[in-house]
């Protein structure tokens, strides 16, 4: 479960979070909507606990992320899966190198098993045979794949995958949220995306949150929002 509790944060006097809640409960999977800017990737960097709260905390199973000590936050960092906006693979690895860097980094697995994970895995996110090529030579929803691949190696409780869909054609965005939605079922960790997507966060989420001007304007189900009287939330889902 992840508790956000009365979260704030300022960029150079700037509020991007003002006092945000939000309670997510074990093996849920909820999107952050919000129009480009409104601090998603913040939010999300800061329940990662790669962002410091300027006030507030966030609770991951109990556990206060803020107060943590930095190097108590990295035992617990490794059971949180984090799919960078931006892919973030290393060029200069390939891709069975790239997933197998948590294992290597993190675990004492001997090589063969730490082989049979990368190659189970390629086989989760429907990536087999690529394991020798370089991120250059993949596209970007294959780059996806990878990523997803590699935050999930570690067997995660905790999911977070910043704009999953972005830059991908409504094809491979379906099939990404489809398998996000999966991965995380079946691995049962709680997950949360950020997205601007509409179609595609109902599609992969149990719950949506929408951020607008620091705070939340709703938090529910498709049902909740598309039912919702708010003029914004009726704009933003339309
Ligand atoms: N490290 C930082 N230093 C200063 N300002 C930042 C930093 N990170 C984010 N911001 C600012 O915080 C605001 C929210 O950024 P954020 O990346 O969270 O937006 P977003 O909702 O994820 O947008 P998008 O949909 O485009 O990804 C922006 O105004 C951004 O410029
Ligand atoms: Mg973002």
């Amino acid at each position: 479960m992840i508790n956000v509790e009365n979260i704030k944060k300022s960029f150079s006097g700037q509020v991007i979070l003002d006092e945000i809640n939000l309670k997510i409960p074990s093996g849920e999977i909820l999107a952050i909507l919000g129009e480009s800017g409104t601090g998603k990737s913040v939010l999300l960097k800061t329940i990662m606990g790669l962002l410091k709260p300027d006030g507030g905390k966030v609770e991951i199973d109990g556990v206060n992320m803020t107060k943590l000590p930095e190097r108590k936050k990295l035992d617990l960092r490794k059971k949180i899966g984090y799919l960078f906006q931006e892919g973030a693979l290393y060029d200069f690895m390939n891709v069975f190198e790239n997933i197998a860097f948590p294992l290597k980094e993190h675990t004492k697995l001997s090589r063969g098993d730490i082989k049979e994970k990368v190659l189970n895995v390629l086989k989760v996110v429907d990536l087999e045979g690529v394991e020798a090529k370089y991120p250059t030579e993949l596209s970007g929803g294959m780059k996806k794949r990878v990523g997803l691949a590699r935050s999930i190696i570690l067997d995660c409780k905790v999911l977070l995958c910043d704009e999953p869909t972005s830059g991908l054609d409504p094809i491979r965005s379906r099939d990404i949220s489809d398998l996000i939605r999966d991965v995380s079922k079946k691995i049962n960790c709680t997950t949360v995306i950020t997205s601007h997507d509409i179609e595609n966060a109902f599609r992969v989420s149990d719950r949506l949150a929408l951020l607008r001007e620091g705070k939340f304007v709703a938090i529910g189900t498709q049902q909740d929002l598309e039912s919702s009287e708010d003029l914004f939330v009726k704009d933003f889902i339309r």
